[in-house]
This record gives structure tokens, sequence and C-alpha cells, in this order.
């Protein structure tokens, strides 16, 4: 949600700005703007819309200039118009401002500084800051590091800052409450961005920042403090992957691309975790067996995809290990009054490990008593960071808005701390375990091969795309599967789409079945194949009320009353999730195509939602 880069060294800073931006439009593409540090007066330029806009706003003869913060924004408050659009510039356009979050105060703060004779041009809440912060950096003899401090005490909500001002240009101040913000360390240059992708092309270097630290940077130097001025060493850590990670490497959409990196991506989570003893190794857990068998009760706490990915968790964890498992939108849980006690452990799941609903519900469990154990794909990130394990799933950076390798991730990631759970408890022998496993590695192989035979898929999806709306229906495991699919197909298609399990048909979702209304019915579910009739009695319900029904079966499985059946190898019921999702991405992947629609950056959404 807004992505933002700052940048001070010896290039001249519009590339390493724009091309940041261009890592970052998956945080929010309303609007784009940046401020150069030219000394004496800052050029800003800003514009509604892509980052093309701002591109093509640029002057031909842009002076060359050496630091500069750059924004790209999903906007909160304020339209996304030209006015609204970051950076945000005090009354003598000298220090400018760029934001992620909300400044929940800014009205007061606004009256005051109005009354302080401050001009309001916008109406965001992080203009606000920019007088803010003008005053006070007057006030501080022009140290601006002091400045956002003392502002920073002041502000209430959750932000991401940086600002620049004309007077020492090459000096970039940043800070962070609940929200990301990541510096990187270059060789007499440095970085500041939401996400390591904004500068991953010039340096692996990386430091992670804590709750209100202030930094700031110039060429030679980072300096961290916290609100009271005191000094902070550096959490510095490597990179992991390069730059062509975050690249489309020849695919039409990195969109495609992740689907098509699945296989490797479930591979990669899975590996090594088998001792040869037949022994789960999930030692980043960092519990005892002791403490395993002491859970009473596990809540998975998520949002958007990654709550489908939590309520696969339940099946899998309450057949395999026997405890019992709620499944909480991260949003809901903080406000109610969720009874939680030492006993409970709660899997916080999120891909960006940032999603502020999530952030919040942890620390209500926490500060209840859970253990917090989260599963996330972002070294580093704050809700891993706040937590008391993390077990990171190895997707590699995922750019699209739309979630495909980290959810089948996610699920694989569940899978193994059910066997887990499952193999300390003694609820499964050694010897299940070591099947299940092996059977997992087979996945892989599975989603290949689904991936070989996509174009009947596209082919068959661009029949469907003048539909007004369509059905999923799953039961068991094939439920959260039936809502993923629904999902993905709204978040791109921008189609009326619901999920629905099976048995609910009837209580409602069936007066939805009209001439001609697509129903994809996901058939396998249940063990040992047995929901598979209802499933098929499902079928034959909504196509005698005219129907068109796309089915998803196991190879081998009988299917009656399908106008098209897409074909998935064969697994056990529980680990279906990870093959029969992946037609359901492609499916909306190729109908978002069809339809004209921006695959990667779907209207109104952000990959990494920071408000709440
Ligand atoms: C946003 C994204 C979804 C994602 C959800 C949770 O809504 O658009 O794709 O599933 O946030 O994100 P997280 O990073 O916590 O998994």
């Amino acid at each position: 949600m807004c992505g933002i880069v700052g940048y001070t060294g010896p290039q001249s800073a519009i590339t390493p700005l724009v091309e940041g931006l261009r890592r970052l439009e998956y945080r929010g593409y309303d609007s784009a703007g940046i401020a150069l540090g030219t000394p004496g007066s800052l050029f800003i330029e800003k514009r509604a819309g892509k980052l093309g806009n701002l591109e093509g706003a640029l002057p031909a003869n842009l002076p060359v200039v050496h630091s500069g913060i750059g924004h790209t924004r999903w906007a909160t408050h304020g339209g996304p118009t030209d006015r609204n659009a970051h950076p945000h510039v005090d009354n003598e356009g000298k220090l400018a401002v760029i934001h992620n979050g909300i400044i929940e105060n800014y009205s007061e703060l606004k009256i005051e500084l109005e009354k302080r004779g401050h001009k309001f041009t916008s109406d965001t809440d992080t203009e606000s800051v920019a007088h803010l912060l003008s005053d006070l950096r007057k006030e501080n003899k022009g140290d601006l590091t002091a400045a956002m401090r003392e502002a920073v005490k002041k502000l209430r909500g959750s932000f991401t800052l940086l600002a620049i001002h004309a007077d020492a240009p090459e000096t970039i101040v940043g800070v962070r409450r609940n929200s990301p913000l990541v510096v990187g360390i270059g060789d007499g240059e440095n970085f500041m961005a939401s996400d390591v992708a904004a500068f991953i092309d010039y340096t692996k270097r990386a430091i992670e920042l804590g709750q209100d630290e202030v930094v700031t940077i110039t060429p030679g130097g980072i300096e961290i403090t916290d609100l009271s001025g005191k000094k902070v060493a550096p959490r510095e850590y490597e990179i992991t992957w390069d730059s062509a990670a975050a690249q489309k490497g020849g695919f039409s959409h990195f969109m495609l691309k992740e689907i098509f990196e699945q296989p490797k991506a479930v591979a990669d989570t899975l590996i090594g975790r088998l001792s040869d003893n037949n022994q789960i190794q999930l030692d980043e857990i960092h519990m005892s067996d002791k403490e395993i068998k002491a859970i009473k009760k596990i809540v998975v706490i998520a949002c958007g995809t990654a709550y489908h990915a939590g309520m696969v968790a339940k099946y899998a964890i309450e057949k395999w290990a026997k405890i019992s498992v709620e499944v909480e939108i991260a949003s809901e849980y903080r406000y109610r009054d969720p009874i939680i006690d030492a006993g409970t452990l709660v899997i916080a799941i999120s891909q960006s490990g940032e999603t502020m609903d999530t952030l919040m519900a942890i620390r209500h469990a926490k500060a209840a008593g859970a253990r917090v154990l989260a599963i996330c794909n972002t070294n580093s990130s704050t809700i891993p960071r706040e937590s008391d394990a993390v077990l990171y799933t190895h997707a590699g950076p995922e750019i699209a808005v739309a979630s495909t390798k980290a959810f089948l991730t996610q699920v694989v990631a569940v899978y193994l701390i059910g066997l887990k759970l499952a193999q300390v408890r003694g609820e499964l022998k050694d010897s299940e375990i070591h099947n299940l496993y092996n059977e997992m590695l087979e996945l892989p192989a599975k989603i290949e091969q689904i991936l070989e035979t996509v174009e009947p898929l596209r082919e068959l999806t661009r029949g469907f795309a003048q539909s007004a709306s369509v059905l999923f229906l799953g039961r068991n495991v094939g439920y959260p599967v039936a809502l993923e699919g629904a999902l993905k197909l709204k978040e791109l298609a921008y189609m009326h789409a619901e999920g629905f399990a099976g048995g609910e048909l009837k209580h409602g979702p069936i007066a939805l079945i009209d001439q001609g209304t697509p129903v994809i019915a996901i058939l396998p579910a249940g063990h040992d194949h047995a929901l598979d009739e209802k499933m098929l009695s499902n079928i034959q319900e909504v196509k005698a009320r005219g129907a068109r029904v796309i089915v998803i079966a196991q190879e081998g499985d009988k299917v009656v009353g399908a106008e098209h059946i897409i074909r998935i190898p064969v697994a056990s019921a529980l680990l279906q999730p990870v093959l029969a999702t992946v037609p359901l991405q492609v499916f909306a992947y190729e109908m978002a195509v069809t339809r004209g629609n921006d695959v990667d950056q779907p209207r109104n959404l952000a990959k990494s939602v920071t408000v709440e």
C-alpha cells in the first residue's frame, strides 16, 4: 500500500528512483511522484495514474541531481488526483514528504497548523506532516532528523515517512511505525524503500528498521536513532534473491511467470524437511516437544488468499494432528473477545509480512498470552519480527498483485506444520509421515504436468468471457479451493464470482443459477473419495437448472454431467488444493487478459495492505 523509495549518491537520482518505483508499483498505482534534491529548491513532479504518466511528464532536460524521493500511491485520504499525489511540500516548497499509511490525527494537526499560517493544498493526511516538519525543522536549527523525531511523537496511526529538504539535499530522513521501510547499503550511495525489490539492482546489503526508528542517509553514511535520539546499531542482512527474480523473464505478465514458478516454489519450500529417520525438521518453529504436546487449540489468522491457505490448514491439522483449529479473518479477530490463553498457538499467514490487519491481530493475541508462529514469504518483515517464530516459504518475490505461488507455498507450509505436530503428538506413525512427505515431494512434478496442458483451458476460458457471474463449488479441502478460485476471478476479471461449500448450495446459492451460468465444481474432496458422490449430485442439481458445468477432476475420476472436464493428477485428498488451485489461477488469468484488464495491477487493489 504505497511504494516509497529514496536515493542519495553519485548517480543521477532519477534512474534509481523511477526504476525503484516501477518495482514498487504493485503496492499502489493511483498516482506517482518524485522530489529531486535540487540545491536551493526542490524539483517536484507528480501525476495521477500509473508511473508512465509521471515519466511522460518529466522534462527532457531534467537537471542531473544526485538525491531524491519517489512515491507510488494507493489512495486513502483524498482521491487519486495530481494534487493529492505525493510528495507533499511545505509552503516554501523546500521540504518534501512522502508517506505510506494513515495519519489518524491529521485533522487536529491541520487545524493547529492552519492557525499558525500554513496553507494546505491537498485533501491528504500526509500534507500535515510536511507543514509540521517544516516548523519543527526551524525549531531544531535546520536539523531534519531531530525534526522527524519530534514530529513522530505528535503523530498517531501507521506510517513510513521519507523527507528531504532543499538546504541539505543529499540527506534523506525516514521513519517507520507499523509500516515497512528498509535501508539499502550501497558503495558511496544509500537507499531507502518499502521493499528491497526497489534497490536490488544496486545492492544486496539491507538493514531492517524497528518501530519508531529514525534513519538518516547521506551518500557516505547511515545513522539510525530511536525517538530519544539514542543511536541504534544497524541490523544488517543479505538479500538472498537477485534482480532477475523481480523481472518478467519473457512472460507477458508477472502473474503468468509466477504461476509457472510454482513447481520450484513448492519444491524449495519442501526441501530438506524430513530426516533420514523420518522426523519432520522444523527447528525454526522454536517449540519443544513438551510445548507442542501442550497445545490446546490453534487459531490461524490471515487475510485474502492467505486466509484460504488457513482454511486448508484446518482440514489438514485437525485430520493429522487432532488439534482443534479455528481460522479467523484477521480484521475480525481482535474486535471481538477471542478466547486466548497460553495453550493457544496462533499461526499468522502472510505473504508480505506487512498486512496491517494480521499484524494487529497477532499483537492482540500475543498480549493475551498466545504463542505466535508466522508463515511468511518476506524476510525480515514486520509480522515475522513480531512473532515468536517464523517458517519462511520460499516462493521468491511475488510481484503480481493477485497471489499465486505464495498461496501454494503457504499451503505446503501448513502441511509441514501439521505433520510435525502429528508426529510429536503421536497421531501419525513415522511411516505415515514418510509416505505423506514423499507424496508432497511429487507435487512439483504434478503441478508441472498441469502447466504443460493449460492451453485448452485458456481457450475454454475465453468462451466464458461474457458471463455475468461464475460460481465455484467444493467440499472439504475443495471448499477453500472454490473460495480461492472465486477470489482470483473477482480480483482479476472484475466478474461476480462466489465460492460455496457444495452442501450449502441448496440453502440459498442455487437460486443464483440461471440458464448458462458457469459453475466450476472441484470434485476431489474428502478422504477416499467419500464426498465425490455428493459433489456429483451437486453437479446434477446445478445442471438441471441450466448451469454450464466445468469440473476439476482427478485423472480416472468418474464424472457425469460436465460440459468440460479439467483433469489434474491424482493425489491424497488433503494435498489436492496444491493441484486443484492451479487451473483456477489460469482461468482467472486468461479471463483478465481476454477482458482487457490489467493483470498484474488490477483496479483498486494493492498487494500489501498496510492500513486497517
Ligand atoms: C492483499 C492482496 C492479496 C493477499 C492479501 C493478504 O489483499 O491483494 O493477494 O492475499 O492482501 O496479504 P498477505 O501479504 O498478508 O498474505
